[in-house]
């Protein structure tokens, strides 16, 4: 389902070998399975992928196809965890341009800044579109989020009589001034599992509802993270620990930043995803690999030239797709005047083959270490199995590191801060 290819890392290590995982991978591994390392009661992530819950899977599709005939417009407001993962699964997998009369509404997503000019460019879009709101969050005290949310309801309230009936909270079970919200105006709610953390809980309604209402199939995205929890538990070595294992050897060999590089822009946000899901779980006690996402081959004529030749401290990892659908092929010219006849009758395909191919040979001869994932393809089943992949991983190598990968103590310092400058 994923495939690693590490021959890229190998002239880097000298003691690595991909079917002997490193000791403290192994503990980590036991660890996570057993479910009684430091923040355990946040392992809710693995049973969705083991038993997904059908009743709410099927709640939630129909709840999808009443979005479907009803609205133009989707607006998700949530952050972080909150958000991430349903843009991610969302721009993976429906058009670049989607057609303006398919049967899906668009899903937009706020709430994850402060910046007011988005706000009022969006709201000023959506007018007199059929809109519904999906308001996200765990807390459900989350400022950007809860802010968004004020300014969003009595917008809707202005121009729909019934605003409370399109409007959704995804929230926890009880708590937060979102559930008080809720019992208030009678909106429909969605729970999320207290035992799953915010960057761990695109599987549950967070992400299951905007990523249906798009018009995804969510069944086949939780079969994919299905199959990956089962070859993950059930095959020692799997890709999955050998990533980890990678990681951990290369941050050990002084390579302290990850660079996610994809070359299909329809991945790029699964780049923003991966960054929340590894920065919040590893970095903290002065450890971890800094993860940044690049977009190749864009970023290769601005950050290439650090990734050839700045600070050799980075490691790469390239996330490519073995079908990436669609494809155009370079026609032939006669004149052949702009000199591309070279690739002429290629697919462009070919073209992002080479160009990958020839960043990782690069690369490597530039002193960075770099590995590959390879999807079978772009499609739902593909995108859950890369889900818990990457989930497994973190939290494998957070256990490795001897950190915490479930808590997230030190974002709470900028909201201090800020509050403080706020007035709260
Ligand atoms: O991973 C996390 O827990 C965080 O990134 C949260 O998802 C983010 O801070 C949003 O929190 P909330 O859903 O409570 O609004």
């Amino acid at each position: 389902m994923i495939r690693l290819d590490d021959t890229h890392v190998r002239p880097f290590l000298d003691d690595y070998s991909s079917s002997d995982l490193p000791e403290a991978i192994q503990t980590a591994h036991a660890t996570v399975q057993r479910g009684d390392g430091p923040g355990s009661d946040f392992l809710g992530w693995r049973t969705l992928a083991e038993s997904p819950n059908e009743d709410l899977i099927s709640e939630i599709e129909t709840h999808a196809e009443r979005l479907h005939s009803d609205a133009d417009a989707l607006l998700c407001l949530g952050i972080g965890g909150s958000y991430l993962g349903a843009k991610a699964v969302i721009d993976a997998l429906t058009p670049y341009f989607p057609a303006g009369d398919n049967d899906t509404p668009d899903v937009y997503f706020a709430g994850h800044q402060t910046s007011g000019a988005y706000l009022k460019q969006l709201l000023a879009h959506l007018d007199g579109q059929s809109v519904f709101v999906n308001v996200i969050s765990k807390s459900g005290t989350t400022l950007e989020t809860a802010l968004a949310f004020r300014i969003v309801r009595q917008w809707m309230e202005e121009r729909f009589d019934d605003a409370d009936d399109r409007i959704i909270a995804t929230t926890s079970p009880e708590g937060g001034a979102l559930n008080a919200l809720r019992e208030d105006h009678a909106y429909t709610r969605y729970v999320i599992p207290p035992d799953v953390g915010g960057r761990f809980s695109v599987l549950t309604p967070v992400g299951l509802l905007p990523i249906a209402a798009a018009g995804i199939d969510i069944r086949a995205l939780m079969n994919g993270a299905s199959e990956m929890h089962d070859h993950v538990n059930g095959t020692t070595p799997n890709a999955s620990l050998q990533y980890a294992a990678l990681r951990y050897a290369l941050l050990h060999a002084g390579y302290d930043v990850e660079v996610l590089a994809t070359f299909e822009p329809s991945l790029a946000s699964i780049g923003g995803w991966w960054q929340q899901l590894f920065g919040e779980s590893e970095g903290k006690d002065g450890k971890g690999l800094f993860p940044a996402s690049v977009e190749y081959t864009t970023d290769l004529h601005s950050l290439g030239q650090y990734m050839q030749d700045g600070q050799r401290i980075v490691m790469e990892t390239f996330l490519m797709a073995e079908d990436a659908g669609e494809d155009l092929t370079v026609p032939t010219s006669e004149a052949d005047l702009d000199g591309l006849n070279y690739v002429a009758d290629r697919p462009m395909r070919a073209v992002t083959q080479g160009a990958y191919e020839g960043t990782a040979q690069a690369h490597t001869d530039g002193g960075v270490p770099n590995c590959t994932l390879w999807l079978d393809d772009i499609s739902p089943r593909s995108v859950g199995a890369l889900i818990y992949f990457f989930e497994h991983a973190v939290a494998v190598s957070g256990y490795a590191l001897g950190v915490n990968p479930f808590n997230q103590p030190g974002v709470e310092d900028y909201k201090r801060e800020m509050y403080q400058r706020l007035g709260r």
